[in-house]
C-alpha cells in the first residue's frame, strides 16, 4: 500500500512510515508495532536519543517480523558525535536493535563539533555494511552546503520538523534539486495542527480526519513522513490514506498555513566555517 520512494544511491525506503519518538515502554511499543506492521507499515523510525531502541529490538523479535521485512532508522545522537564515538555508538545501536543493519542511518543535529569526522563515520559504516544508506535530520541549506565541501557521498534523506505550520517550502525545493529525500518530522505538528480551521473543512468535504488529510497533503508533495501514535485506531485511521486525493486547491490552501510555527529547536547556525555559505 505505502509507496516506495528511490534513494539516490539505488534504496528503496517506504514514503509512510511509523514514529517511535515518546513511544514508551515495552508493552506499548509491542503493541504499537504490531498495529502499524499490520496496518502497512514498513519503515520505523527512531534514535539513540529516543532511550528506546532496546524495545524496538525487542518488539520485532517478539512479533517474530523476518528483518528483510522492514525498514529500520535510526540516529546518531548529539553526545556520540565523532568519528569513533558515532562508530561505537551505532555498534551499540544494533545490538539493542538485535539486528546487524539499520536501513537507514541519520546525523541527528547539525553541530559544529566534528561535524566532518561523524560524516565520515557514517560513509564508512555504510562501506562496511552497518547501514544501507546515509542521511541527516535538522539540516538547513546552510548546513548541506557546508557538508558538500568534504563529503564523499551526500545524505539522501534530510529528515527535518515539518507540518502544515512549517511548511519548509525553499528547504524542499533545495533538497529535490539535490536529489536528496525530505522527510517530515512530527508531520501533525504533534497534534497541534489538528484543529486548524481551514483543515477541518478539507477533511469535511472529503469525509475523513484532519489528520488524514494532513498526511495526504505530505504524500502528494512527495516527502516521506512518520506519524507517531500509541492508539490503534489513530494508527490504522494514519495509513487509511490512499483513497482520497487533494485537489491543487486545496494543496496551496494548506501550504498557505504557514507560520514558521516549530515545536522542536532551531538548528544552530552559527559556526565559524559557515559565515561564507
Ligand atoms: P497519541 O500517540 O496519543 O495518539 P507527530 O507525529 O506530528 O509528532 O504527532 C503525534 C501526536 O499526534 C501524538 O501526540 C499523537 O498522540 C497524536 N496523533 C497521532 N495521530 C493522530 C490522529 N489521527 N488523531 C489525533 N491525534 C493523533
Amino acid at each position: 500500500k505505502t509507496n516506495l520512494l528511490t534513494l539516490a544511491d539505488g534504496n528503496k525506503m517506504p514514503q509512510e512510515g511509523f514514529g517511535l519518538y515518546k513511544v514508551d515502554g515495552q508493552d506499548t511499543m509491542t503493541n504499537a508495532v504490531r498495529q502499524a506492521y499490520k496496518d502497512g507499515y514498513r519503515l520505523f523510525d527512531t534514535a539513540q536519543l529516543y532511550g528506546n531502541e532496546g524495545q524496538v529490538g525487542a518488539a520485532f523479535e517478539q512479533l517474530g517480523i523476518p528483518r528483510q521485512d522492514y525498514f529500520l532508522t535510526t540516529k546518531v545522537s548529539e553526545a556520540n558525535q565523532g568519528y569513533d564515538s558515532a562508530i561505537n555508538s551505532v555498534k551499540e545501536s544494533l545490538r539493542k536493535l538485535r539486528t546487524d543493519y539499520v536501513d537507514l542511518l541519520l546525523v541527528h543535529w547539525p553541530i559544529q563539533r566534528a561535524f566532518f569526522d561523524t560524516w565520515r563515520a557514517l560513509e564508512d559504516m555504510k562501506k562496511e555494511g552497518l547501514t544501507k544508506s546515509i542521511g541527516v535530520s535538522n539540516y538547513q541549506i546552510i548546513h548541506l552546503q557546508y557538508l558538500a565541501t568534504k563529503a564523499h557521498e551526500m545524505p539522501v534523506v534530510d529528515q527535518i520538523e515539518l507540518h502544515p505550520r512549517l511548511t519548509q517550502t525553499p528547504m524542499l525545493a533545495f533538497n529535490q534539486a539535490h536529489h536528496i529525500v525530505t522527510q517530515a518530522w512530527s508531520p501533525l505538528g504533534r497534534g497541534a495542527v489538528l484543529q486548524i480551521p481551514e483543515i477541518q473543512e478539507i477533511a469535511k468535504r472529503h469525509g475523513k480526519s484532519t489528520a488524514q488529510v494532513i498526511l495526504r497533503w505530505h504524500l502528494q508533495r512527495g516527502v516521506s513522513f512518520i506519524p507517531k501514535s500509541v492508539h490503534a485506531e489513530r494508527i490504522t485511521q494514519n495509513a487509511d490514506i490512499y483513497d482520497f486525493e487533494l485537489s491543487s486547491n486545496e494543496m496551496n490552501q494548506i501550504n498557505a498555513l504557514n507560520t514558521f510555527s516549530r515545536t522542536g529547536r532551531e538548528p544552530e547556525l552559527t559556526y565559524e566555517e559557515n559565515r561564507q555559505y
